[in-house]
């Protein structure tokens, strides 16, 4: 019986993970570490390191069990280890920037640190679990570094369980994964382990979710998943520059395609191209495997995914500045939205990043609003020049950042931005966890952590404010071109003729 789970990492997938583990399993005492005192502090706090819809609710709810609370973050990293039967590695894999593979391969050093502390400390056997994204036969390399550095004689199992999790909806999609994929040594230790691993899932999920493979299968799994869901996007995008070529319109193109049951709606979104920490960096990092094991074809065919939304970009900033006549210096251009996707403050790879300075070396003046990403933050990621600095200024408000601009830019899908017709109601969930037993909690998260993101824009006042003509380009097709119109401006959106 698992009494004791420790996560590594209190980042994005740790802390909800720990969160939601113990929110489930209230007989089971989860402590997630880091080495960052500042994060874990935060994590104690009442002022989450991240935001993610949901998240303080259950974590207060969890709290709330006052003595009987089973959630802990803490920077004692050797005594949550010692104390564990499963630990679960939720570490940051980023892409490699220097040496073999560099801006390609994954950076196991943080991961290969942790697994160190573990192989020193341990004082009985363990169950050592990967959620990071990471490269095939890394369980492998895991179970080699563990069975060295180990004092005694323990017996350490590695699965790889990789997590699906989608920032945004991190909490909604841990209550309710779509499939629990757990990779195991075909021994029988082996499977033991990854039977104890799927009796703490079966708390709350169905377990004809709950899959096991071989490690391999399951690391390629996460790899495979994401790059097909990026491929998708960059298949959408490459057949909105044809519809822009032609007079088609993507969003009935892809509607087409969508309601065929085979090909599904989801991920059908036409936009300004993803970003995130994943997409990119796993689909980097599958053309490495395919170069490193000699498959050219099948990297290129995968590289071509990553280039397709490099191109989608650069065509997107190359069209305003030809709807604007050739000419934006001098002009003030304000981007709503600096989040890589909406309902997150994470702006890794957002393409708003790469508009920003696009539009900035073009001569333009920049204005930027986005309800959860900070003014450092975004200035960090611009990263502008002294002269560029003095033409970028970020705002608090949609309205005073729109005021006066000759084109706004929707560079982020948030549902404040949406046009009213299309502005859906704020995210709410009614999350049904405990499938034997345990209490059904109704989780009510409107979003309400942010003054900004109650009620949608004033598009009227916001038209009205601007210079004639007054342009609003729709990089992520949330707005009625109609209704935008109508109130005198000019729409220009993604895979169809403006
Ligand atoms: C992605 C996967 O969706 C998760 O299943 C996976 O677990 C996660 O990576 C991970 O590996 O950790 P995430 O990066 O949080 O999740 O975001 P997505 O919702 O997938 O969006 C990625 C990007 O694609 C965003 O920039 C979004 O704006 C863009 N997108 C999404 C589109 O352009 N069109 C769409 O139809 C959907």
């Amino acid at each position: 019986m698992v009494q004791k789970i420790t996560c590594i990492g209190a980042g994005f997938v740790g802390g909800p993970l720990g969160t939601v583990l113990a929110f489930c399993c209230p007989e089971i005492s989860v402590t997630v570490v880091d080495k960052n005192a500042a994060r874990i502090e935060s994590w104690n706090s009442d002022d989450l390191p991240m935001y993610e819809p949901g998240l303080s609710d259950i974590i207060a709810q969890v709290r709330q069990r006052k003595d009987a609370c089973n959630l802990s973050f803490s920077c004692e990293i050797r005594k949550a280890i010692v104390e564990s039967d499963i630990i679960m590695l939720c570490i940051d894999t980023p892409t490699k920037n220097h040496g073999a593979g560099s801006g390609m391969a994954l950076d196991l050093a943080h991961i290969q640190e942790a697994v160190r502390t573990i192989g020193e400390v341990a004082t009985a056997d363990k169950i050592i679990v990967e959620k990071s994204t990471v490269p095939g036969g890394t369980t492998s390399i895991i179970q080699d570094l563990l069975e060295a550095v180990s004092t005694g004689t323990y017996n350490f199992e590695v699965l790889s369980n990789p997590e699906f999790l989608s920032e945004g909806s991190a909490v909604n999609d841990l209550l309710h994964p779509s499939r629990v994929i757990i990779g195991c040594q075909r021994t029988t230790s082996g499977q033991l382990a990854a039977e104890k691993l799927a009796a703490v899932y079966r708390r709350w999920t169905p377990h004809e979710l709950i899959i096991t493979m071989n490690q391999w299968s399951a690391e390629l799994s996460k790899l495979a998943s994401n790059a097909l869901l990026a491929q998708r996007i960059s298949s959408i995008n490459s057949l909105s520059a044809i519809c822009e070529a032609v007079g088609a319109d993507i969003n009935s193109v892809a509607e087409a395609c969508g309601t065929d049951p085979r090909i599904g709606n989801k991920m059908l979104q036409s936009g300004l191209g993803w970003g995130g920490s994943c997409f990119p960096k796993d689909v980097a990092a599958l053309i490495y495997l395919a170069r490193s094991l000699g498959l050219n074809s099948v990297a290129d065919y995968w590289a071509v995914v990553l280039e397709m939304n490099e191109d989608q970009q650069s065509r997107f900033a190359k069209r305003i500045l030809s709807c604007m006549h050739g000419c934006i210096n001098g002009k003030l251009i304000t981007i709503l939205g600096f989040a890589f996707k909406q309902n997150t403050s994470d702006t890794k790879n957002s393409p708003s990043k790469n508009l920003a300075r696009e539009l900035l070396r073009e001569g333009a003046t920049i204005h930027i609003y986005d309800p959860m990403v900070s003014e450092a933050q975004i200035y960090r990621d611009v990263n502008a020049s002294d002269e560029q600095s003095r033409r970028l200024r970020i705002f608090s408000t949609a309205g005073e950042a729109c005021a006066g601009a000759d084109a706004v830019v929707v560079a982020t899908e948030w549902d404040q931005f949406k046009t009213p017709d299309i502005c859906q109601a704020p995210y709410e969930t009614n999350v049904a966890v405990g499938t034997n037993g345990m209490h059904t909690k109704d989780i009510q998260n409107n979003g309400a952590h942010h003054e900004h993101e109650t009620g949608g824009i004033d598009w009227a006042s916001i038209v009205d404010n601007m210079y004639r003509p007054a342009f609003i380009f729709d990089g992520r097709n949330i707005l009625n071109a109609q209704y935008l119109e109508s109130l005198g401006c000019r729409y220009v959106g993604i895979g169809h003729l403006s």
